[in-house]
């Protein structure tokens, strides 16, 4: 499972690091609620767009990189992430599970009709092309389910894993700070890399403090080391 600070390295900032997280800038009410969207689509619009040319110009980072790796290694590892940014696939890795949805898929507000990207960088939302109503990003707000596809094969991976690793996220946000308990009721090594300590911290096997993009490489290689002396 990995959250925003796994991009942070490639210059996306997270959502709740001091100074620098997005929502010590903006309030999420005000940007990423259905409500929100209601009340002043343009401004909601425009910080996607803003969010949209910051992913643009990041490059997948060590840690994006390393989890690619492991998946070679490890083909039954699933790739849960809250991230909406796309690094992870940009790295290589398929079948990633977005919790969150993807910032380059949209959907209507009004017909929920689903269409990816194109890239439009306009002042105001969209129009779809079926009922007119607004184009929104197709990911979760704040109050929104979690897509439903995502939520079962998640959880179903984090009931049937053996090993949990939790990759820069503050494990706050709920239902998926949820699937490392499902993971911990299932006596699955609960394996976190964190800057910082999290609510989940303590009830780590290993808690391994510090940046992503050197832990991530060193469990990769580590793997690796152990596959090849078998
Ligand atoms: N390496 C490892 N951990 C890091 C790094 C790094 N380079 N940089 C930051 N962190 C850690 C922080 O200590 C923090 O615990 O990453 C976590 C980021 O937490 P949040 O900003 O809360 O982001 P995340 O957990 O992904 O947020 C969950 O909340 O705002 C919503 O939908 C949004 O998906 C998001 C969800």
């Amino acid at each position: 499972m990995t959250g925003s600070g796994v991009s942070a390295e490639s210059g996306v900032p997270t959502f709740r690091d001091a100074q620098t997280g997005i929502w010590t800038k903006h309030s999420p009410e005000d940007l990423a609620t259905s409500q929100a969207f209601e009340a002043n689509p343009a401004l909601v619009w425009k910080w996607y767009v803003w969010r949209r040319e910051l992913i643009k110009k990041a490059q997948p980072n060590a840690a994006h990189r390393a989890l690619a790796s492991l998946a070679q290694l490890k083909p039954d590892l699933s790739l849960v992430t809250q991230n909406v940014d796309g690094l992870h696939q940009r790295a290589g890795n398929k079948n990633v599970i977005e919790f969150h949805g993807n910032i380059w898929h949209e959907k209507c507000f009004s017909c929920n009709r689903h269409s990816t990207s194109l890239e439009k960088y306009s002042e105001q939302p969209p129009r779809c092309e079926i009922c007119n109503g607004l184009l929104r990003p197709n990911v979760v707000w704040f109050g929104e389910a979690i897509p439903e596809e995502a939520l079962a094969s998640a959880s179903l991976a984090a009931a049937q894993s053996d090993v949990f690793l939790s990759v820069g996220t503050s494990s706050l946000v709920y239902p998926a700070a949820g699937l490392a308990e499902i993971a911990l009721q299932k006596k699955a090594t609960i394996i976190e890399i964190n800057t910082n300590a999290t609510p989940l911290t303590t009830k780590t096997d290993y808690s391994l403090k510090g940046l992503a993009t050197l832990w991530l490489p060193a469990i990769t290689a580590h793997v690796k080391r152990s596959i090849e002396n078998h």
